[in-house]
């Protein structure tokens, strides 16, 4: 972490990034945004077309149901910090590879320390299997677990909201609860 001294420090290292294959088809990378002594972090998957395209994270469609939910639970974006798994988008939006998420693991954990939030939020399964090996985010969403001294709140990805709009009111109670637990 002392490697990037800043969230600033992070965001010029990704912008500059080639350590995988996905810095050969971005139009941006997509470091993460907000506070940066907040006490919410949420992690997404991976930047989508809209996000590659202004270089900003959950700026698209999945970034508009992400919006509601926080606003239903008294949340501004700029009260937290946003961030996704991988910075740079996949082709076509497909799931990063293993080798991806490893490249880029070392930017979210500099994220992580430097901002230092009560509770990290991961939206999805992406984020799931890269921050604890989980799976079955549908099952598990709504809980917290507690893992190296860090508090991570589970919840479903926004964009599954597109297509299932059900999900749309269990991500804005998970992010009530969320609000809660991070005392917010
Ligand atoms: N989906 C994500 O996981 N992240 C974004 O930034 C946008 C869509
Ligand atoms: Fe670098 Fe991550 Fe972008 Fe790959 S996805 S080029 S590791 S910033």
């Amino acid at each position: 972490m002392g490697a990037f001294g800043s969230v600033e420090g992070v965001r010029g290292a990704v912008t500059a990034c080639t350590a995988c294959a996905l810095c050969s088809s971005r139009t941006n990378a997509v470091p993460g945004k907000g506070d940066a002594r907040a006490r919410i972090m949420l992690v997404g998957e991976a930047p989508g077309r809209r996000e590659d395209e202004l270089g900003e994270p959950f700026v698209g469609a999945a970034g508009k149901i992400l919006d509601g939910a926080l606003a239903a639970a008294g949340l501004s974006r700029g009260s937290v910090y946003i961030t996704n798994t991988v910075k740079c988008r996949p082709p076509g939006n497909r799931v990063p590879t293993d080798a991806e998420r490893e490249a880029c693991a070392g930017y979210l954990a500099a994220e992580m320390a430097l901002v230092s939030p009560r509770i990290v939020c991961i939206m999805g399964n992406t984020a799931y299997r890269s921050l604890l090996g989980g799976g079955g985010i549908t099952r598990d969403r709504g809980k917290t677990v507690r893992r190296d001294g860090v508090d991570y709140f589970l919840t479903v990805h926004p964009a599954a909201a597109i297509y299932n709009r059900a999900l749309e009111g269990v991500l804005a109670e998970d992010m009530r609860a969320l609000a809660r637990i991070a005392g917010r």
